[in-house]
Formats: C-alpha cells, structure tokens, sequence
C-alpha cells in the first residue's frame, strides 16, 4: 500500500516509501541522474531520479518535464540538511498528470507588469507563496485578538445607501433602478451594533473611487473595524496599540523564516513594542517644517541619485551581453535582468523628481491642511516604532469625528502611521455623540440628513461616548511583509485602470 503525504510532513515519513502529488517546479538533468524539484502547495522537496532498470521506463520523459507539469512520484524518504526543505526522495515511480508546455512564468527575472497580468500563475511563485501564508495568518491574529477579547463580529453590508467616508471615492452601483453605492466603511453600522454588544468589530472588502494610482492605493481593500461604547480617545488608542503589537507578534512568531525569505529585515518589526509614539498634528506640523525632515530628504536625494548611477552602469553593461556573442541562455538572462534594472531606475527618477517638491510640501506645511502621503512617510521614518498623530484640524476629517471640547478647531482623532516609511495604517476617532453637533457638522458638510436619519437615531436614543477604528489591511501586510506596492498584498488587486485578471 502506497502512502500519500504531503512535503509539509515528511519529518514523519523518513526512511519509508511515499507518493506525493504536485507540479515541477524545476528539473536539472546530468547523464544518468535528474532531480527533479516538486511543489505540492505545502513546500518544496528534490526527488532523485536514477536511471536503472526500474526507472528505464520513464526516466527520459521525467528528467526532461517542464516546468509546471503536474505529476505523482513514489519514492524513499531521507533527511538531507542540503535539499530544500530538507528531505529528500529517491524516486521508484513517477506518474505524470499533465504536461504543461511554455509555461510563462520562467525562473528568469520578470518585470512586475508582466507577472500581475499573469497572476492567477504568478501565485505559484515562491514570493507570493510567501506573502499568502503570511496573509492568511495575519487575518487569523485579527480575528482572534477581537474574538478573544470580547469583541461581537458584525458583518456590514456591501451596497451602502449613502457615504461613509466622503463622497469624492464613491463607486455607485444602479440597484434596481435605485443608486446604492460600494461600501467605503463599515463604520457607520457597526456604530448602531456596538449599542448592542458594547465591543463589536467587522471585517471585510471596503470600496474606494481612488483615482490615485500610488502604491498605497486600491479601489478594493480589505478593512477591519472595531467599535466600542463608552470608550473615549486614549481608549481606542490603547486598544490599537495592543491591536497592532499582538498581530506584528504573531507574524513575527509564525513566519519569521519566510519574512527572511522575502528579504524583509525584521529587526523593525521586533522593535514594535509598546508604548508607540503620540504626538498631535501640530507638533507633527512642526515636525514637518523643521531641520530633520529637511535632513532626511536631503540624504535620500544623494541616495537615490547614487543608485541610479549604479544602474545605468549596470544596465549598459548587460545590455552589452544580451545584444552580444555570447551563448543565447546568457543573452537571455542580461535581457532579463535588464527589464528589472530599468524598472528600478525608473522608479527611482521618479522618485528623485518627486523629492524637491515632498521638501517644499513639508517645509511650508500649514496648519489646516491634510497630511499628504509624503508628510507620513517623513514622520514615519523619522520614528523607529509606529506613531499616533491625534487631533486633526476637524475639516481635514470625517463628518463623525468628535468634536475637541477643549479646542473647538480640532476633532478626537487619530492615525496610525508604520514606520519605515509606510505611513497611515489605521484612521479611527471618538465619534461625535451629541446630535446638535453632528447636526451642525453634516449641515457645514452638505449631507442630506435625511440618508442618515438611521444614524441619527443612534444619538436620539441613549446616545454615549463611542469610538473605534479602521485598519486597512494592506496595507499593514505590505508593511510586515516589506512589499513596496500594495498590489502584492492582494490576491487580485483592483487599481485604477487595472482589474484583470
Ligand atoms: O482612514 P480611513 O478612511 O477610515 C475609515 O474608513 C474609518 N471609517 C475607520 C473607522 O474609524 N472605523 O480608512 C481606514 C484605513 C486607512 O488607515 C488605510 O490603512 C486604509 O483603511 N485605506 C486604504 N487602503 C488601501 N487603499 C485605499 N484606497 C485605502 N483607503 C484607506
Ligand atoms: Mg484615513
């Protein structure tokens, strides 16, 4: 009787027969021996292939498989500290699935733009695979550091009767002749449901017009939000500093490895420990107009500017041997190395043409005005864990905000920003429980009230100090992942322009 196993447990199988089932994730031949790298999903495992009597049947069509070919193989198992994943098969049968011919996705560099066009393949490379199991765990540690702490999961609709968030990034649906639009937030229900349960949270896909194309935009992302009554400021702070550190922790704790793998340097993610900074968004104003957010963009300038030197070095160089004499797999793989060596320059030149003008938004920053995205980044890189900037100017924010009793000019707030660079991670607030005032507030926003008179009820009967946050999730798993671009974050990502496959 054959066993079937997976490579994830072949610790439990040494020295014993087993079939696996997967896909050819590489083949390297030499005479009368092939190895043969297979994936089955839960990791990778070098089966040994021996040309002999037993194998002569399928030895020649096994060693020359290509890439992505599905197939079973039967074989010994022993623990072998050189193989990846450290064991290793001698193969006794091999039985092919399917053949699969040109796969696309070669082990040669490929430009990003390539790779999310085939993503439905892409998937099976390794950095997503990473990047996947890392997901999945990091949505467990959300929904266990609520469940676990008394929190009551509400789902919240999708086809919102009206905006949660503002109405410039509203996606309208027709319903049945009716507009409804995409949910930007699950806030405004999960407000009625906290009345309920006290501690409740929701967990689901939220819906941005984002005519942005930046690397931290996307029109579909996935946000969790906890609402809490009778809470007040420093307590929903307090909750998302706890929040974030358990679900860092977790990361850290389950994958540290495949962090590694991804080449993120975990060293910042270790260093997420409690108390995170707070400071309000005056002081990070001043932060903004001051000598070391100058500093900081001044060095990245030189930075970057030495890089691209390097690069275009390089890339004439390779340019040189994929346009040369050499052997065509060498010219093959210069080409390819060149198409990711233009994208980084690219990137960078943009970057570098970007930064006088990060420099002047910081260095004249005025008192009233949003923080952009280049503003965050500066503050967060100038930390080394992550920050809360609280008490916003009150119009630079959402209608529900609280109003600052001790100063009328700036709401209950806060963000979270990621360090290294990431900026906001988390929006949340006290929400304005005082119906006059949120009255006065939607009149000043030119809300139709009558969209939100469910709402209002909310602060008719037994109204309380209650607030809550968004987390947008990623992200946050681009941030403990280390991805440059939110598209890597997300099994198919929805950007402007892009929504295939
Ligand atoms: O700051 P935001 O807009 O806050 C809210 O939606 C509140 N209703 C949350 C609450 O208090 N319950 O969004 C929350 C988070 C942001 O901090 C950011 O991480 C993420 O959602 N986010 C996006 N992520 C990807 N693409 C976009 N276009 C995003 N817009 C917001
Ligand atoms: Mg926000």
């Amino acid at each position: 009787m054959e066993t079937k196993t997976t490579i994830d447990s072949l610790c439990d199988h040494v020295g014993r027969t087993v079939t696996l089932s997967g896909w050819v994730y590489n083949t390297r031949a030499s005479g009368k021996i092939a190895f043969i790298i297979v994936r089955d999903g839960t990791g990778l495992c070098q089966c040994v292939l021996e040309k002999n009597d037993e194998t002569a049947a399928f030895f020649d069509e096994a060693r020359k498989l290509p890439q992505e070919s599905s197939l079973e193989v039967t074989g010994t198992i022993s623990a072998d500290e050189r193989a990846v994943g450290g064991y290793e098969l001698k193969v006794a049968n091999v039985r092919v699935v399917q053949i699969s011919r040109d796969y696309p996705i070669t082990p040669k560099p490929h430009g990003v733009d390539f790779l999310m066009k085939n993503r439905h393949l892409w998937f099976r490379s390794k950095r997503p695979w990473h990047i996947f199991r890392i997901r999945a765990t990091a949505i467990d540690a959300i929904r266990r550091f609520f469940n676990e702490n008394g929190y009551i999961l509400v789902d919240t609709p999708i086809f919102a009767p009206a905006a949660g968030e503002g109405s410039q990034t509203l996606f309208q649906v027709d319903y049945f002749g009716e507009p409804v639009y995409l949910a930007q937030t699950g806030q405004l229900y999960v407000e009625a449901a906290c009345m309920s349960h006290r501690k409740v949270y929701c967990f689901g896909p939220t819906f941005r017009a984002e005519k942005s194309k930046t690397r931290r935009h996307l029109t579909e992302f996935w946000m969790v939000e906890p609402e809490i009554a009778y809470a007040s400021l420093d307590d929903v702070i307090d909750i998302a500093e706890d929040f974030v550190r358990s679900v860092v922790e977790r990361v850290l704790c389950d994958h540290r490895d495949e962090l590694i793998e991804l080449g993120r340097n975990i060293e910042p993610l270790e260093a997420v420990s409690k108390p995170f900074y707070r400071m309000t968004y005056t002081e990070a104003a001043e932060l903004l107009r001051g000598p070391n957010a100058r500093e900081l963009l001044e060095h990245d300038l030189t930075e970057k500017k030495a890089r691209v030197a390097k690069l275009d070095k390089q890339i004439t160089e390779l340019d040189a041997v994929a346009k040369g004499g050499g052997k065509q797999w060498e010219k093959d793989k210069a080409a390819a190395e060149v198409i990711v060596a233009r994208e980084e320059r690219s990137e960078l030149e943009e970057q570098i043409r970007n930064i006088p003008h990060h420099m002047e938004l910081a260095a004249n920053f005025a008192w009233g005005s949003d923080l952009g995205g280049s503003d965050e980044t500066i503050i967060s890189r100038l930390h080394d864990r992550p920050v809360f900037v609280t008490h916003y100017p009150k119009y630079v924010k959402a209608f529900y905000m609280r109003d600052d009793r001790s100063d009328d000019r700036v709401t209950e707030c806060f963000d979270l920003l990621a360090p290294e660079g990431i900026g906001e991670i988390i929006g949340g607030s006290a929400r304005e429980e005082d119906l006059d005032r949120l009255l006065a507030r939607m009149k000043h926003d030119n809300m139709p009230q009558e969209d939100y008179e469910w709402y209002l009820d909310l602060r008719r009967y037994g109204s309380v100090p209650h607030g809550g946050f968004g987390l947008g999730f990623e992200r946050t798993l681009a941030w403990l992942c280390g991805l440059k671009h939110l598209r890597e974050a997300v099994a198919y990502p929805r950007m402007m322009g892009k929504f295939y496959p």
